[in-house]
């Protein structure tokens, strides 16, 4: 590793026993651990003592906050569950916001059927955005996900998945680095886009700080000050 190395944990999402996509989350962790250019890490949203009566950022587990907010880019790795996500992997990716924002994703779809995952994919992007984060436009796909690894958790076409494993790292290694750059070296004074997403009417005690405001009126708030010119979101 460099000091330039960039910083890209793979998040596992899903809490389920048996779960397949554990496998993938490895094999992705083994090979990333073969590049110079990369630290890597497996965050298992398992592992993450999350509450389940509260939502968004008031829950947030400091780690995986830290680990986030370190973190250059982030791989998920997303089973397919009835075309969507996990409901665990967005009650844990809720938890943060500011953590996101600029930064590159990359995702990787798994499913039991023959698509690889892509409508948990297409479900995710509007998420993603949402969160500030940026994808790539390159997924990979695990699909027939039951028939690609041995007993012992192997790939057994470990080669094919080699070379579009390597594509998708190159992508999000390019797009991580620029957004790195942008975010150290950018600075257009009080002209950069916003820190957190004015669009959704979600409490945000920074930006109601800021404003000096109640974070639940943060949205009405934003909106009326935008259209008087009083903020500056672009
Ligand atoms: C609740 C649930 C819903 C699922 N829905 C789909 C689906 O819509 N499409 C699909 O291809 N597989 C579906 N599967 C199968 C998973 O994709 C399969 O278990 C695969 O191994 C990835 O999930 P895993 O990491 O939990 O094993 C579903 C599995 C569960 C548990």
């Amino acid at each position: 590793m460099t000091n330039t190395s960039l910083f890209i944990p793979v998040i596992l999402g899903t809490t389920r026993q048996g779960r397949q996509s554990e496998h993938v989350a490895k094999f992705i962790v083994e090979q990333i651990a073969t590049r110079d250019d990369v630290e890597t890490e497996l965050i298992d949203i398992r592992k993450i003592a999350i509450a389940t009566n509260d939502a968004g950022e008031s829950i947030k587990d400091p780690q995986f906050s830290a680990t986030v907010d370190r973190a250059d880019g982030l791989i998920i790795v997303a089973p397919e569950y009835n075309h969507g996500y996990p409901g665990l992997l967005k009650h844990v990716l809720d938890s943060c916001l500011k953590e996101y924002i600029h930064k590159a994703v990359g995702l990787c779809g798994v499913s039991a059927g023959p698509f690889g995952g892509t409508r948990v994919i297409q479900n995710l992007l509007p998420v993603m955005r949402e969160l500030g984060l940026m994808t790539i436009f390159y997924d990979l796909n695990f699909g027939n996900v039951q028939r690609l690894f041995d007993e012992s958790g192997n790939l057994i076409d470990k080669q094919t998945y080699i070379r579009r494993l390597d594509k998708f790292m190159n992508e999000l290694v390019w797009m991580s680095t620029v957004l790195r750059y942008g975010r150290q070296k950018v600075n257009l004074e009080n002209k950069h886009s916003t820190e957190v997403n004015l669009h959704a009417n979600k409490p945000c005690p920074e930006m109601a700080t800021r404003m000096g405001t109640d974070a639940i009126d943060t949205f009405i708030q934003a909106s009326t000050d935008t259209q008087s010119n009083k903020v500056e979101t672009s």
